[in-house]
């Protein structure tokens, strides 16, 4: 075990790990935000993507120790904005794009991530940076005329 700081949502929290232990654990386990969902745990589907220094990435692929010794800056769904009022979440509510839900805050952290990277994404663009977020519901249509949207509200 280990002691590391690591800011999430703009908060810094204290956390003793092992230094193997995947971030998704330590969001979801030490510090509650549990809209961050496990899928695979092998960084094949997507549930939980996270930010990290505004990027998306899979947090069941992020030893805890690099996270601590790097410093980075983790934002979870529950960090993407303050009241759902982020354009990709406005989006999301207008085309009623869940079903069960479970992956839908990994979806949206992909989308806003891909969003600041291309804010005016070609469809070729969102089918390329939502690939890896993976919806057992088939709500794929709904995600990307979501990701439009948002798109259109961020222009
Ligand atoms: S749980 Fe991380 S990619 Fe599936
Ligand atoms: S809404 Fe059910 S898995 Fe995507």
């Amino acid at each position: 075990m280990a002691n590391y700081t690591i800011s999430v949502n703009g908060k810094d929290h204290q956390v003793d790990a092992a230094p193997d232990t995947p971030l998704l654990w330590v969001i979801r386990d030490e510090l509650g935000y549990v809209g961050t969902k496990f899928g695979c745990g092998i960084g094949q589907c997507g549930a939980c993507t996270v930010h990290i220094d505004g990027v998306a990435m899979r947090s069941c692929q992020q030893p805890i120790s690099n996270i601590g010794e790097k410093g980075n800056k983790i934002t979870t769904i529950e960090g993407l904005s303050e009241n759902g009022e982020h354009p990709v979440q406005q989006a999301w509510l207008e085309h009623d794009v869940p079903q069960c839900g479970y992956c839908q805050a990994g979806q949206m952290m992909s989308a806003a991530s891909l969003l600041n990277n291309i804010p005016n994404p070609t469809d070729e663009d969102i089918n390329a940076g939502m690939a890896g977020n993976i919806c057992r519901c088939g709500t794929y249509l709904r995600i990307h005329a979501a990701v439009k949207t948002a798109a259109s509200k961020l222009s």
